[in-house]
């Protein structure tokens, strides 16, 4: 079994009865929606699920669980993700799978939020991996450019086909190459200020729990309250 595998069902044993649960997006988060569907297929575990993705609906539905949208739900009870970075304060990147905006509405409406990662991902500063900023076609090269005059180093996410990828939402992603971010809370709050920018992948105090994927199996990381 693979770390992922290993992290996606330790994460699936928090989900209980009753539940309404935010299913994450990722080839982490693929394998506790694999063990979900596996429950309630095999032990009628009664959930209901909130995909962050059009993939990730996908697979639900292929796998028979019951789905509601986050319009139709006034919160969630518990989502499991994975994440690209994870900060020795527990602050993270998210959004190497082009989901950030769904999931980071999804973590919002949500009580608690788990992450899974395997301990590559852990690290002690935020920025080697290019963090994601969602943005409305309109008026994105201007941001482009602006984000180019900041020294942020940014890219065009693409697709394998080398054309500018539109999201589930029909936006796009300009990833910054920052190398390290020194004050992550103040770089959320200056990206939020930006007209276009819908969102962007540093997500500040949004979990409870980390899962981490080692070779002497999984690791549970409690968040210190703030
Ligand atoms: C998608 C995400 C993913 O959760 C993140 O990229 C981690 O993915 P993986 O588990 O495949 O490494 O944020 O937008």
């Amino acid at each position: 079994m693979n770390l992922k595998e290993l992290v996606g069902i330790e994460a699936a044993t928090y989900v209980k009865d009753g539940m309404i649960v935010g299913l994450g997006t990722g080839s982490t988060a693929y394998y506790f929606v694999k063990e979900l569907g596996r429950r309630v297929k095999e032990e009628d575990l009664q959930i209901t699920g909130v995909v962050t993705s059009i993939r990730t609906e996908e697979q639900a539905k292929e796998l028979g669980i019951p789905l509601k949208t986050i319009d139709e739900v006034e919160s969630v009870d518990l989502t499991v993700d994975g994440a690209d970075e994870i900060s020795d304060d527990f602050q993270g990147i998210k959004g190497g799978g082009a989901a950030l905006l769904f999931e980071k509405v999804v973590a919002t409406y949500s009580k608690e939020c788990i992450w899974i990662v395997d301990e590559s991902k852990m690290v002690n500063k935020l920025g080697d991996f290019p963090l994601p900023v969602e943005v409305v076609p309109f008026g994105s090269h201007n941001l482009f450019r602006l984000f180019e005059a900041k020294g942020y180093n940014p890219t065009w996410r693409k697709t394998d086909a080398g054309e500018i990828l539109l999201t589930d939402g029909d936006h796009h992603i300009i990833d910054l190459h920052l190398e390290v971010i020194e004050d992550p809370r103040a770089l959320a709050d200056e990206l939020d200020k930006c007209v276009g920018v819908v969102e962007h992948g540093l997500f500040i105090d949004m979990i409870s729990r980390v899962i981490v994927g080692t070779p002497e199996g999984p690791k549970t990381l409690e968040v210190p309250t703030r």
